[in-house]
């Protein structure tokens, strides 16, 4: 047997990325091209009242100045893509003089260079009819809304009578705070058109969306437009969406009748491209002496734009996660003039577990029950929620083998009781848990005359390695090496696949890839039946078997033929289209989700506050591990995540003009490598026969979640004072 899955095979891609071979969306430099910079509005609300271009036209190098009053009106037609919001319609630029948020682009200039652009643009005076926006989210006037999206409310039982009659209680509010994405490579589009034809080599985590969408607001034919997307410098959802930027590219350059480049400033990724929106939160436990939960109460709020309703998971773990009769869950949305928010990695899982898993901590502690045995006493048997069994769960499994990593059992159970020098150590701990999502999705595989094999799929690479993990899956299928498999992805042209993310890609493109490779050794398998030469000619389809990329017959193991042997006879390549989807059945049945149990150790400075992580253990069950470097490596970068979500980042925006006062990277806190700390990813064995053939669950997500809980409860446990807001600032703790 082949075995190629769950090999720590590096990088197929490692050597392109480090000298500087992959090229990025904003390397594909056209011949003749422009560039263009995006003018930000410089107020919170109101009206662009004039704006003064005249003299700006005259500058060296400018090319264009467009703003709502010279630019074409777009169709934008009807697109409602799985990543845009539901509710609401997207906001279109340059075709009015509404302001509607701080850094709304309201014009864009174009000139033969970036300098020349960048001048221009600072230079082009725009006078607004201002208002004062409303983006405090905290502010007890700002309207709380129930979303069209299902399942805002789901309820079992009487929570609120069970928490009220509880032995033991907790009900607290959480606050977690808006956060940007900011991956090292800044948006990017290069648009270049042909005619009707349009050309964008585009950062994108969702090439056919990008495609659809762009289509939908220029009234073209989806087949006009073409995405080129192969490599992404980190995305973390901030490029699941088309954002404005990529329609203004195309706009500037339609309107100079050259291909035109737009590189967005780091500054800029702080205005138009998403953000995990701020929330607040209220969890209420109520429990016996023994530490059975006997409620749960989960009400969450998430920001919103005025014209968009962005829905995540903020609740959505509360009712699976743990037994309990009585659960209440509410999920409320606050409009604000702000940009619409978008997922950022861990979406509304990762900040509802906060809340959750803060609780469960307080109440361990006022039990005085070890906070895993707690869990241990609240394993469901079934989901509870959806009354039907997991397809697997392995939380208790994830905490055993986390806590003998971590060495739990040396942890003091009392509140600064643990010292090292004049340092407070602290130990927590919190469970993690995402949704084992499966799209539908498609992969083409061809078999050259030389025995090797070309993989092909319209999906995107932002960094778990996905060349190197499809490159394993389709070998593994067609009994290759993987230096015989090359995967393509990065354009339209390719078959369809889903969005890059929702730790999807590996369930659904990795699915269809397999399909992909089983219908190309089928098609093999045919053309040396039918081949009078060949030791297998008018064997019947089920006496033949493959065997390490080997076709032969079953009762004679001898004899066996490559592929290269296959299609030596015209040399015509195989090609196969492969796709898959989940089995409703299966998704019927079960209750499919990955699970995890996250461990920190934190040591605090008693006199100044300062909190370092030392260590963090992820234990996590995720099915099967296509290749455990990757996967650890993605759950490491999502610890890192964790820890910037639970210490440091933090978008602050002026309440007067809704301005983000800290947009750049010296102000807007993320962990450095001085900031990292000692990380293990564990996995556990986990055989999960229902989600997919492939029997994978996905793990981008999951490998966030979890984390920042587990350094809060640390942090609890280091100094006694419990930090229900993120990130926990050194003045909390003091
Ligand atoms: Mo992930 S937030 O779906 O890129």
């Amino acid at each position: 047997m082949n075995v190629i899955v769950g090999k720590p095979l590096t990088r197929v891609d490692g050597r392109a990325k480090v000298t500087g071979g992959a090229q990025y969306a904003a390397d594909f430099n056209q011949p003749g091209q422009l560039y263009a910079v995006i003018v930000s509005a410089t107020v919170g609300l109101g009206r662009v009242s004039e704006i003064r271009s005249a003299n700006i036209e005259a500058m060296p190098g400018v090319a264009a100045v467009i703003t709502h009053s010279n630019a074409p009106k777009l169709p934008y037609l009807l697109h409602k893509g799985v990543i845009d919001p539901a509710v609401g319609e997207r906001l279109h630029v340059l075709q009015d003089d509404a302001v509607r948020f701080f850094g709304q682009p309201v014009a864009i200039v174009v000139a033969d260079s970036l300098d020349h652009a960048e001048h221009a643009a600072a230079a082009l005076r725009i006078i607004y009819d201002a208002r004062r926006p409303v983006v405090d989210h905290a502010d007890p006037d700002v309207a709380r809304i129930i979303p069209d999206a299902a399942g805002a409310d789901r309820s079992r039982g009487d929570a609120d009578a069970a928490v009220a009659e509880a032995a033991v209680t907790v009900d607290e509010h959480y606050d977690m705070a808006r956060e940007n994405h900011n991956p090292m490579e800044p948006h990017a589009t290069i648009a270049a058109w042909n005619g009707d034809r349009l050309t964008l080599w585009s950062k994108s985590q969702f090439l056919m969306n990008e495609q659809a969408e762009i289509a939908a607001i220029f009234g073209l034919p989806a087949e006009s437009v073409e995405v080129i997307c192969p490599f992404i410098g980190g995305a973390f959802g901030t490029s699941l969406r088309t954002w404005p930027h990529v329609t203004l590219a195309a706009l500037a350059a339609k309107h100079v009748q050259r291909p035109v480049k737009l590189v967005l400033t780091r500054k800029q990724m702080f205005f138009t491209t998403g953000h995990r929106p701020r929330s607040l939160q209220r969890v209420a436990l109520g429990a016996t002496q023994e530490g059975k939960l006997t409620g749960v109460i989960h009400e969450g709020t998430g920001e919103t734009s005025r014209y968009e309703q962005f829905t995540e998971a903020l609740t959505a773990v509360t009712d699976y996660l743990y037994s309990c009769p009585n659960v209440r869950t509410q999920y409320r949305l606050a409009p604000l003039d702000t940009g619409t928010p978008n997922h950022m990695r861990g979406p509304g899982e990762a900040s509802g577990i906060f809340a959750l898993e803060s609780a469960l901590d307080e109440l361990s502690y006022k039990l005085g029950i070890d906070p895993i045995e707690l869990r241990r006493r609240n394993e469901p048997q079934i989901d509870e929620a959806e009354n039907k069994p997991f397809s697997s769960r392995s939380l208790i499994h994830c905490y055993e083998l986390g806590a003998e990593r971590f060495g739990w059992s040396r942890k003091t159970p009392e509140p600064r009781s643990m010292r090292d020098g004049r340092l407070l150590i602290g130990m927590g701990t919190a469970t993690a848990t995402y949704p084992a999502f499966h799209a539908p999705s498609n992969a083409r595989v061809r078999l050259l005359a030389d025995g090797t094999a070309e993989v092909e799929a319209a999906a995107s690479d932002m960094g778990p390695g996905t060349y190197t993990s499809m490159t394993q899956v389709a070998a593994e299928f067609l009994g290759l090496q993987p230096a015989q498999v090359r995967f393509r992805l990065g354009t339209t042209d390719f078959p369809p696949t889903p969005s890059h993310g929702g730790s999807w890609t590996m369930t659904s493109v990795g699915s269809a890839i397999r399909a992909a490779c089983l219908e190309a050794q089928f098609q093999a398998a045919k053309r040396a039946i039918a081949d009078n030469g060949s030791p297998v000619f008018g064997a019947s389809i089920d006496t033949i078997e493959w065997a390490e990329g080997r076709l032969r017959r079953r009762a004679d193991a001898s004899a066996g033929l490559s592929y290269q042997e296959i299609l030596a006879k015209t040399g015509d390549p195989i090609e196969a289209e492969g796709s898959a989807q989940r089995d409703p059945e299966a998704a019927e049945r079960y209750s499919m989700h990955s699970f995890g149990a996250v461990f920190a150790e934190v040591s605090i400075d008693p006199d100044v506050g300062t909190i370092r992580v030392r260590r963090l253990v992820g234990a996590y069950g995720i099915g099967r591990v296509v290749n455990p470097l990757l996967a650890r490596s993605q759950c490491t970068g999502g610890m890192i995540g964790g820890m910037g979500m639970a210490l440091m980042e933090r978008t602050v925006l002026d309440a007067r003009d809704g301005r983000p006062v800290n947009a750049h990277m010296a102000d807007y806190l993320m962990p450095v490598n001085l900031d990292a700390p000692e990380m293990e990813a564990l996995f556990v064995d986990e055989i999960d026969p229902h989600v997919n053939p492939l029997g994978v669950k996905g793990l981008g997500e999951i490998a966030l979640v979890g984390t920042a809980p587990a350094i809060a409860n640390a942090v609890f446990h280091a100094t006694g004072k419990r930090v229900r807001t993120q990130p926990i600032k050194i003045e909390d703790i003091l």
